[in-house]
């Protein structure tokens, strides 16, 4: 990941509280971010909301996306459909951490409803602090991506 790149954020109206509380942390640190939206708790549909943030990701433009729903897995079933994203929807730190070791995430995915603001900050540290290992695992990750022309 290329720290220099703001970090991508998309919610729907589940997650969008989540969204400004990590929004928040990562400011607070002085790591920048693009907020693809939304930005107030009006509804709207999580699959809509995942696309700009992947995009931008797939684009070069962010390093990562950090997207969020209620549960944060409709968010996360919407990125995975989209070509060239690996996301993750997480609600413990060991699997945002392997999730970067591992898969070469690009993208995280968290529930408003699901996880508090203090664990996200902490699973959003973890996942933006770790690499991918690569070795062995270069070769699955590649066929995680042969599997997108089925
Ligand atoms: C919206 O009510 C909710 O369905 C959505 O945020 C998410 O949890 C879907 O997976």
């Amino acid at each position: 990941m290329d720290h220099e790149k703001p970090v991508a954020l998309g919610a729907d109206h589940g997650g969008w509280a989540l969204k400004e509380a990590v929004k928040q942390h990562l400011l607070e640190q002085g790591i920048p971010v693009e907020d693809f939206g939304c930005y107030s708790e009006e509804s709207v549909d999580y699959p809509d909301m995942a696309v700009p943030p992947c995009e931008a990701v797939l684009a070069g433009k962010c390093r990562c996306a950090l997207l969020f729903c209620g549960t944060g897995v409709g968010i996360s079933m919407a990125a995975n459909k989209i070509k060239g994203i690996r996301a993750c929807c997480c609600s413990d730190a060991f699997s945002a951490r392997y999730t970067r070791l591992h898969n070469d995430a690009n993208a995280l995915c968290m529930g408003g409803r699901v996880v508090g603001p203090g664990l996200a900050c902490q699973l959003v540290d973890e996942f933006l602090n770790t690499g991918f290992e690569g070795g062995r695992h270069t070769a699955r990750v590649a066929k995680l991506t042969s599997l997108e022309a089925r």
